[in-house]
């Protein structure tokens, strides 16, 4: 818990800025992030075919723009659960306008966690996002953090993890490492093979690389993954099995 401990001072110190750098994390990671630098989540309602229904669990979620938007466009009954370490995070979220039916300031799932370790209940979500937190974690960590979504997945349920990844140049790689460590510890890049490799290393029986781009904002190539649980009593013929 040590570097997590060091990122943590790094991200409350981030949001709770004043001037140019508090606007960058509250933007950044709020509505405007969400078009700009997370674009192709923003049709993600109509590419997982998600319901009112949907349970929705985000990790690392920042102000809760993700949740708020799926939220709103599928018109959801069910209150989603934003977990993040960040209390200053959490606390932008709780101050956002309400959206729709989904009123994150009376919302009861915000919660103060960290992602290897959720005080949540086995097997309840139909739908987990985490995104731009794995380069933050070494690869136990990161491991821990893959298990806890298997855990907290729902037989039939999805996993998707987007995070910025390697370009295959290295001078490159160093200059996109630099500039994501204005404001936090140095990244760790890893490719989508990678997050595939430890997402099978957990349990999970299929995944696939979920195409997500192009990103708009900044231009750092990404990795993405989609993986999830098959819905009870059914075997997965072995064609769909990695
Ligand atoms: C780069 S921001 C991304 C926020 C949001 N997912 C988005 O795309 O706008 C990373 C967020 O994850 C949180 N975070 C980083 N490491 C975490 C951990 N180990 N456990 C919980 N939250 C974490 C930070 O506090 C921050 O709010």
């Amino acid at each position: 818990m040590g570097n997590q401990s060091v990122l943590l001072r790094q991200y409350d110190a981030w949001f709770d800025s004043a001037g140019l750098k508090g606007f960058l994390a509250r933007h950044l990671f709020g509505t405007f992030g969400l078009w700009a630098t997370s674009t192709p989540l923003v049709r993600l309602p109509e590419e997982l075919s998600l319901t009112t229904h949907t349970v929705h669990l985000d990790i690392g979620s920042g102000t809760g723009a993700l949740a708020r938007h799926l939220s709103l466009r599928t018109g959801s009954s069910v209150a989603p659960v934003l977990v993040d370490f960040s209390s200053s995070a959490l606390k932008i979220g709780r101050q956002n306008e309400p959206l729709g039916k989904f009123d994150i300031t009376i919302n009861p799932h915000l919660l103060q966690a960290t992602a290897t370790d959720l005080p949540l209940k086995t097997a309840t979500f139909t739908l987990i996002t985490c995104g731009y937190i794995a380069k933050h974690l070494d690869k136990t960590d990161l491991l821990k953090l893959f298990s806890e979504a298997y855990r907290l997945l729902a037989p039939g349920g999805l996993f998707l993890l987007w995070e910025f990844g390697p370009s295959g140049n290295k001078k490159l790689d160093r200059w996109n490492s630099f500039v994501l460590s204005r404001y936090v510890s140095k990244p760790i890049l890893r490719s989508t093979e990678t997050l595939q490799e430890l997402a099978e290393s957990v349990g999970f029986d299929f995944y696939e690389d979920a195409r997500l781009r192009p990103f708009l904002f900044p231009p750092i190539p990404r990795a993405s993954i989609l993986t999830g649980k098959p819905p009870d009593g059914i075997e997965l013929p072995d064609r769909l099995r990695n």
